[in-house]
């Protein structure tokens, strides 16, 4: 709710993914904030990032953010989980506009969600090979019990929008074992594709364990800026969606509407985003 004494700032929010996965985030994080206007960033010519190495992921990640911020955008939500766990290199605090992870809200809504404090992490394998679900939870619990569990078939599946194929389901419950074994109470779907799945986990793992969706996560966390004032928010009476991608195909924008539960989309703008040199001064550990 815009309070029109409030300062406020009509620029829009820089969101981006490796692909379009992320657009289940923005989904969910447009609903709650229905004034807001988004550009949405999709680095599909470079896709998928869960499979790469993290100095890959974090020179692409720096590309987009800088890309972002050369359109205008107020903040950047980093949606793809695996992009997220590669920003502890990166010098943020050196940008002009907060940039936001999937991760620190997730493992903050996972520690709420939590009642035994053993929690499973689902994700790309350079998700979990990054540890950064562990980090972010043991820095706020040192006691939690966090069992990671990488899922790499997962993203080509939804890709494919076999979301509720029983291939998928299978493979679903089979990536689910050891984490059931290890008796969790809470599962973070720590990948942008997920949230398609949620019915098929939620099935897989049984209704006492509690899912955890990095986009409602992140959304609250905007709130919470926009009550500081660390954000304004627009007071745009029709906010505008834009959606870029680095590499366009015939079906992106049925994908996109489908993941994004809307006919009405804008279509697909070609985005050319050069790769920032090995030596970028914003990346840690670079000189
Ligand atoms: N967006 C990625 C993530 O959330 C999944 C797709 C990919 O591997 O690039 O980790």
């Amino acid at each position: 709710m815009t309070q029109s004494s409030a300062p406020n700032d009509s620029r829009p929010i820089g969101f981006f993914d490796s692909g379009l996965g992320g657009l289940t985030v923005l989904r969910r994080v447009r609903e709650l904030h229905p004034a807001e206007s988004w550009i949405y960033l999709g680095d599909t010519a470079r896709l998928p990032y869960g499979t790469k190495s993290p100095d890959t992921i974090r020179r692409y990640s720096l590309a987009n953010i800088l890309k972002l911020q050369s359109l205008g955008v107020k903040a950047v939500v980093v949606a793809c989980n695996s992009a997220s766990s590669t920003l502890d290199s990166l010098h943020l605090e050196q940008l002009s506009v907060p940039v936001y992870n999937v991760i620190d809200p997730g493992a903050e809504a996972a520690l709420v969600a939590s009642e035994t404090r053993r929690i499973g992490v689902l994700g790309t394998r350079a998700t979990v090979q990054s540890k950064a679900y562990v980090r972010a939870l043991h820095r706020r619990d040192p006691n939690v019990l966090v069992y990671q569990q990488a899922a790499p078939l997962l993203v080509p599946l939804v890709e494919e929008g076999w979301e509720e194929d029983p291939v998928t389901n299978l493979i679903i419950y089979r990536y689910v074992q050891p984490l059931l074994a290890a008796q969790i109470d809470t599962l973070i779907m720590g990948c942008t594709h997920y949230p398609a799945l949620a019915p098929g986990i939620q099935r897989a793992v049984g209704l006492d364990i509690r899912l955890v969706d990095s986009a409602e996560a992140i959304g609250h966390q905007l709130e919470k800026d926009f009550q500081t004032l660390r954000l304004q928010r627009s007071a745009l009476q029709s906010p505008q969606l834009r959606l870029f991608a680095t590499d366009a195909s015939p079906q992106m924008d049925a994908t996109a509407q489908r993941l994004m539960k809307d006919a009405n989309l804008p279509s697909f703008e070609g985005i050319d985003i050069e790769l920032v040199p090995a030596q970028h001064e914003l990346l840690k550990g670079s000189k």
